[in-house]
């Protein structure tokens, strides 16, 4: 496999680096100071935070991976039939790869000669991506490091077959999004896609409460550090002060809203200072910063959030046991 990383961004802006810092400390200046507090959860993929989030997809009480990667390869052959003719598949968060490589390897002889392009934020994510997908025959692998948007927008722009794009949105990120989000970020792909291009999402169905609390606040601690790590990063590049340990991990299923909420609860009243946003922060004891939502469905909700945006259902695959959906949709 080739593994082409396209830079052709940081050669245009020299600074890009100095521009997501810029982007990460007004992030933290304005998130930090809403109430609630919140953070935004892109943050969380650091190097440190991708490799916890590759543990907590290995945690026995965290099943979304394993529902999704046996759906992938039962039916990934499926998947890419609907596809032919296929040009090019685009991830958006690709993560370890695994899930890409399952579908293509399901679809076996299909996925020759196939450009397949990896959003993500995290360097070391598509550092492990490259490498997971380099032992396939005839599939030339691009890197994107960027948002899901620009990285798709970048992505269709070096798409050049005649053939259809499938996009992949998987791990139940859409759930992360809140609705309005989701929906504005599901119009925004269908913009970006022509019609009879395809799109397959993987999303968490809802489940008794106790299952998703396991998954969220695991007995290992590992969720609990996934978190958390989110203050030790901010500490190492803005120049805060959070004393890490006196911040405890908190997930609570909000049955209203149907989502799973992720939370840092002060354990004390303290005082927090960001260096870099020149941010001075009092928190009482029981104060919450909230780091991450995710969204719980039920699969008719799924097909008609999605056939709100623009796209026709083509088939879903359900896992009764692991309450787990992938949908497959088209543009029209
Ligand atoms: N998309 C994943 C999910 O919603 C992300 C995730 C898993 C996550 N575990 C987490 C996000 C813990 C924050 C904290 O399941």
């Amino acid at each position: 496999m080739d593994i082409r990383t396209d830079r052709s961004n940081e050669k245009r802006r020299p600074s890009a680096a100095d521009a997501s810092l810029a982007q990460f400390v007004a992030d933290v200046q304005y998130y930090l100071t809403q109430t609630p507090r919140q953070l935004p959860s892109r943050y969380f993929y650091d190097e440190l935070g991708s490799a916890l989030f590759e543990a907590i997809c290995r945690l026995p009480w965290y099943r979304i991976t394993r529902s999704e990667h046996a759906l992938l390869a039962a039916h990934g052959d499926a998947i890419l039939r609907h596809l032919d003719p296929l040009s090019a598949i685009v991830e958006l968060g690709s993560g370890s790869g695994e899930k890409l490589k399952t579908i293509l390897e399901a679809g076996g002889r299909r996925a020759g000669g196939l450009d397949v392009h990896l959003v993500d934020l995290s360097a070391s994510a598509l550092e492990l991506s490259s490498r997971v997908l380099a032992p396939l025959d005839g599939v030339r692998a691009s890197a994107h490091r960027l948002s899901y948007e620009e990285g798709l927008r970048e992505a269709t722009r070096a798409i050049s077959g005649s053939g259809r794009t499938l996009v992949l949105f998987l791990g139940s990120n859409i759930g992360n999004f809140d609705p309005p989000a989701a929906d504005a970020f599901m119009r925004g792909l269908r913009g970006t896609l022509a019609g009879g291009d395809l799109l397959l999402v993987g999303a968490d169905l809802v489940k008794p409460e106790r299952e998703l609390l396991l998954a969220y606040d695991d007995p290992l601690g590992v969720t609990a550090a996934f978190n958390r790590n989110l203050l030790v990063r901010i500490n190492r590049e803005l120049a805060a002060d959070f004393a890490v340990e006196r911040f405890a991990h908190r997930a609570v299923w909000n049955a209203a809203e149907s989502r799973v909420e992720m939370h840092l609860v002060a354990r004390s009243a303290q005082q927090v200072h960001v260096g870099a946003a020149q941010l001075d922060l009092r928190f009482d004891e029981g104060e919450a910063i909230w780091t991450e939502s995710s969204y719980k469905y039920e699969p008719e909700q799924i097909a008609r959030m999605i056939e709100a945006t623009g796209f026709r259902t083509t088939s879903q695959w359900l896992d009764p046991a692991d309450r787990f959906a992938l949908t497959l949709a088209e543009a029209v």
